[in-house]
């Protein structure tokens, strides 16, 4: 079996879904469960004895040391984490927590685990560290696209520490020999994507009948990727990839902002018109920019297509569409993340903006 943490999030639910209709392989799903995850995304595993749902933290090496030696599992997938660019400029101390000392504290579990089994476990265990581009900064809008050999440059305290992560992930290679493996990924959008990330939040808004609020001038850009393509590539890189290597995954989709936006309010327009057949393109507002903003990501996928032959199923356009489908049929999903706490949020990062 292996380990999965931050299963009930946006991408790790969709992986340990993915992960079970292409293989029979338990997984032990460790999830702090905060404001971003949720089991709701893993109903259709209630009673599947496959999957094994444990609530808890990453940073509990306790805890995480009772699971790895009751489970032995043969790898881990390390998903938890802080994820929101916003939320860590308003409070980065969960991030540093998490993503920094909670990634320590598995790492620690997670040697002490891998020191102790016999050889031929040993070299076939893995510890994948699922990152971001963000760790490698911004680009001008002629510079090549992210390399994985591109120096780190991360600028808000969300990208410094998944940077951080990835280097102690590194360091626990070169020094213990742990067998790890780290993938560097681009924008993600897809089912279960929680509405404070760009795409669904247009969505929600939009049918809802608010404001669309595009951060600055919109130009921004982003490289984006169906979910389901991310959770194929890790599926590939755990099943393929060399130790202590690093993989940048991504889709050759660069976007700016705007144009997303432009995009959900055309499919919107066609899918679920307004009453009042005006497109919903009305509904855009241009408010105050995020602090320190990102211009522009791209990834540079090369070596994951040469080395893996790892490739994307979805073009944007495909994606998209299934997106836009998927919250039109899930609105009872949407609802139900729309808490006290989702309204506070939302309250907290847009009343500001002028
Ligand atoms: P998410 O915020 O939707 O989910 C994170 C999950 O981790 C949640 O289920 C949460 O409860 C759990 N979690 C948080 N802190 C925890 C802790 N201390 N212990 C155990 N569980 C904890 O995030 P996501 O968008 O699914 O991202 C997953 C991973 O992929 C993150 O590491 C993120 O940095 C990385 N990533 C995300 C994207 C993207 O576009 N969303 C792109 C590239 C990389
Ligand atoms: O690049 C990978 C990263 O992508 C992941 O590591 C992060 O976990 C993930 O959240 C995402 O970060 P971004 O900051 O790029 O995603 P977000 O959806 O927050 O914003 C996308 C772009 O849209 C960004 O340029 C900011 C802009 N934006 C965002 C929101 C929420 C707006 O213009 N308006 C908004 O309301």
């Amino acid at each position: 079996m292996i380990l999965v943490t931050g299963g009930a999030g946006f991408i790790g639910s969709n992986f340990v879904l993915d992960w079970f209709a292409q293989s029979e392989e338990s997984v032990i799903n460790l999830d702090k469960l905060t404001y971003a995850g949720n089991l709701e995304n893993l109903t259709t595993l209630k009673n599947d004895p496959r999957h094994i749902f444990v609530q808890g933290d990453i940073g509990d090496a306790e805890l995480v040391g009772k699971i790895l030696a009751e489970h032995r599992p043969r790898a881990v997938v390390n998903f938890a984490a802080e994820s929101h660019v916003d939320r860590s400029i308003h409070g980065p101390g969960e991030f540093i927590q998490t993503n920094i000392v909670g990634t320590f504290n598995l790492l620690e579990a997670v040697r002490a685990y891998w020191s102790g089994l016999a050889i031929a476990e040993k070299s076939g265990f893995r510890f994948l560290h699922v990152s971001t581009d963000e760790v490698y900064g911004s680009l001008a809008k002629d510079e090549p696209a992210f390399s994985e050999t591109k120096r780190y440059e991360p600028n808000s305290p969300y990208s410094a520490s998944k940077a951080a992560s990835d280097h102690l992930v590194r360091a626990y290679h070169h020094t213990y020999g742990l067998p790890v493996v780290t993938t560097n990924c681009s924008n993600n959008y897809g089912p279960y994507h929680f509405p404070e990330k760009l795409i669904p939040l247009m969505i929600v808004n939009a049918l809802a009948g608010k404001s669309l609020p595009v951060y600055g001038d919109g130009q921004q850009i982003r490289d984006w990727l169906y979910v389901k393509d991310h959770c194929s590539a890790i599926r590939r890189v755990l099943a393929k990839g060399k130790l202590g290597e690093v993989y940048n995954i991504g889709g050759w989709n660069e976007k700016a902002n705007l144009d997303i936006v432009h995009t959900v309010c055309a499919l919107l327009d066609e899918l679920s018109p307004r009453s009042d057949k005006k497109s919903y393109r009305e509904q855009i507002t241009f408010v105050t920019d995020r602090p320190g903003h990102d211009r522009r990501y791209a990834i540079d996928a090369r070596k994951i297509e040469r080395e893996l032959g790892w490739k994307p199923a979805e073009t944007f356009e495909t994606g998209i569409r299934k997106t836009v489908r998927w919250y039109l049929d899930n609105q009872g999903w949407v609802s139900n993340v729309q808490s006290g706490d989702y309204r506070k949020w939302v309250e907290k990062n847009y009343a500001s903006r002028a």
